[in-house]
């Protein structure tokens, strides 16, 4: 490990050592981890919260636990999106250099002062975005960028229908969506309604006025963020050879979540025309690279609610908890 940057013994960051709801969650110090083989140590400058970060401070789905500790999390500090600055490489990192200005998707850690991250999950920030941006985008922005690319294949033209529109991934999707040149319709309540609109949405249905599978309109693709509604009406509005992208689903089943509706989804898609398609998203460099250059260019542009310090991260995982956060919380040190 080489380093010329000062890197204090401890650091200050957001811990939960136990599960339960966001107030588990205090600032604490924590010793400040050297980074070995090829993961780098960044300076964090911003990160932001996902509700990702509520399924691992609330222990939920507890099929999660298997992985993350039975009795109490191995993941401690929220905040898998980051931005920062390389300040120390591992021995085996070719691809960074210290100094250099970062962001991507990690396994936790972003709400800390310093966090160890691989090198493959970090990408460099062009200098024309801001840390508070990039950090915003990470995991939001892939899961827009995956669903929407990968999975869908949205293609110009095509006519794709957002259902939660407004929360992290929902305010990315509308963008995205729209640089793929599609037509959007786009979900949300009255609240958020002028926010997806000003996003780019061609169309903004509010929900707690008017049913968005009641009318004539037939849509290409529909990405699913809040998994709501019976399969068989949400294919009804589906064309044929549409495309139906499970991002998410009901979390209410607190052993599997969202699974059990995708494999009811999953089912119903199999006896019908229509293509099926359930991800996680994965901090893939070339989708980062892409997201980098639509936000230089200004074709995305993240949809930030607030920007708390290590003391607002339980309050903000807590908000994340009721289902109607408002587009992005982002975290930032308070050195
Ligand atoms: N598959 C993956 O890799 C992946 C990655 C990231 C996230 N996710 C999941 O995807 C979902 C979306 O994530 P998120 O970050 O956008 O945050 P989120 O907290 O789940 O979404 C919040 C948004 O959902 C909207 N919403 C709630 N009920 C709704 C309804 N009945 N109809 C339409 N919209 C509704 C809310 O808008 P209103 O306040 O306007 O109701 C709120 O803005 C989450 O369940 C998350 O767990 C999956």
């Amino acid at each position: 490990m080489s380093d010329t940057h000062a890197i204090p013994a401890t650091m200050t960051a957001a811990a939960a050592r136990r599960y339960g709801s966001g107030d588990v969650v205090n600032v604490e110090e924590l010793k400040v981890v050297k980074p070995t083989k090829d993961d780098v140590l960044v300076k964090v400058e911003a990160s932001s919260l996902n509700a990702l970060d509520w399924h691992f401070v609330t222990g939920t789905p507890y099929l999660l636990r298997l992985t993350n500790g039975l009795r109490r999390p191995r993941r401690i500090v929220p905040g898998a999106d980051v931005a920062g600055t390389v300040v120390a490489l591992g021995p085996e990192v070719t691809e960074f250099a210290i100094g250099d200005e970062v962001f991507g998707e990690i396994d936790g850690g972003g709400c800390a002062d310093y966090v160890v991250a691989a090198a493959a999950k970090l990408v460099a920030k062009p200098p024309e975005v801001s840390f508070v941006d990039a950090a915003a985008t990470g995991v939001a922005g892939l899961t827009a960028i995956q669903g929407l690319r990968k999975h869908a294949d949205v293609q110009p033209g095509d006519r794709v229908l957002i259902n939660g529109a407004a929360g992290g991934v929902g305010t990315f999707a509308v963008q995205v969506a729209k640089a793929l040149g599609a037509h959007v319709t786009a979900v949300c309540s009255t609240r958020n309604v002028e926010m997806v609109r000003s996003l780019g949405a061609d169309e903004v249905i509010d929900y707690t006025a008017e049913d968005f599978l009641a009318g004539d309109a037939r849509f290409d693709v529909l990405l699913d963020n809040v998994g709501n509604r019976e399969p068989g009406e949400l294919l009804r509005v589906l064309h044929p050879d549409a495309r139906y992208v499970a991002v998410s689903g009901p979390k209410e089943n607190l052993w599997w979540g969202p699974f059990g509706f995708a494999v009811r989804m999953w089912w119903a898609c199999k006896r019908s025309s229509q293509s099926f398609h359930h991800f996680i998203a994965a901090p893939d460099q070339d989708d980062l690279g892409d997201l980098g250059a639509w936000l230089a260019s200004g074709a995305i542009r993240p949809a930030i609610q607030r920007t708390v310090g290590f003391d607002g991260v339980a309050d903000g995982i807590a908000e994340i908890g009721t289902g109607h956060v408002k587009a992005k919380i982002v975290v930032v040190p308070s050195r």
